[in-house]
């Protein structure tokens, strides 16, 4: 079975937790390129909020209006791909570097759906971690993140610099409290399970589903 079926299946099984009149978060890469015209196909009545440019885009060629967060204060459902997903539910997204927005989008949901294929199931989480960072004050940034390098992708859509830390996970709540804490970073890629409602995880031609807090 190869990735992108998996991909297709896990998405077209989240667009049906869709309802008519919610506000749905979208989340952003290859996965949520599939829910996108899966959604769309169903022709609900729906208000969006997307996570990234790329995602807005393509919502839009699909007819799937998103409206800016800023005056929503809540959302229903939000739906988003993964790195990593561990068996704790704790969660590696930020390889498109858009966590940040993706973070606040799953954290004013009600429900958070993380779809994913079978490659992204991992035993632990391992680096590298996602960051967005200020620039201001960037190589003092660095310095005090030790192992941390740039990426060579453009800048987050609020101006951040994308980065990836590369140094040890160990404790996960540990390593994204102490990420957290460290000035100049705008946010990591950790997503908490507190964060997570449901895990859906195609495997071949099954989709598992995960269930969460929340
Ligand atoms: C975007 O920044 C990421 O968090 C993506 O959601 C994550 O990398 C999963 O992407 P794919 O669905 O492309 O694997």
């Amino acid at each position: 079975m190869d990735a992108e079926r998996e991909k297709r299946l896990v998405a077209e099984a989240a667009a049906e937790l869709v309802e008519d009149g919610m506000a749905v978060g979208l989340g952003t890469g290859s996965t949520v390129a599939h829910l996108l015209p899966a959604l769309a196909a169903r022709r609900l009545d729906l208000r969006c909020v997307a996570t990234s440019l790329a995602t807005e885009h393509q919502a839009a060629e699909l007819g799937l209006a998103c409206e800016p967060f800023a005056t929503l204060d809540r959302l229903d459902l939000a739906i988003d791909g993964a790195d990593q997903v561990a068996p704790d539910g704790w969660i590696v997204k930020g390889g498109g570097g858009a966590h940040t927005r993706e973070k606040v989008v799953a954290a004013a949901a009600d429900r958070f759906v993380v779809v994913a294929d079978s490659r992204k199931a991992v035993p632990a989480l391992r680096p590298p971690v996602p960051l967005e960072l200020l620039e201001f004050g960037l190589a003092a940034t660095l310095r005090a993140l030790g192992q941390v390098e740039l990426r060579d992708a453009p800048r987050s859509p609020d101006g951040g610099v994308i980065a990836n830390y590369l140094g040890p996970i160990g404790d996960p709540a540990g390593l994204a409290a102490w990420l957290a804490a460290t000035p100049g970073v705008v946010e990591h890629g950790l997503f908490p399970p507190a964060l997570v409602s449901d895990v859906l995880i195609a495997r071949g031609d099954r989709v598992d589903r995960i269930s969460l807090r929340r």
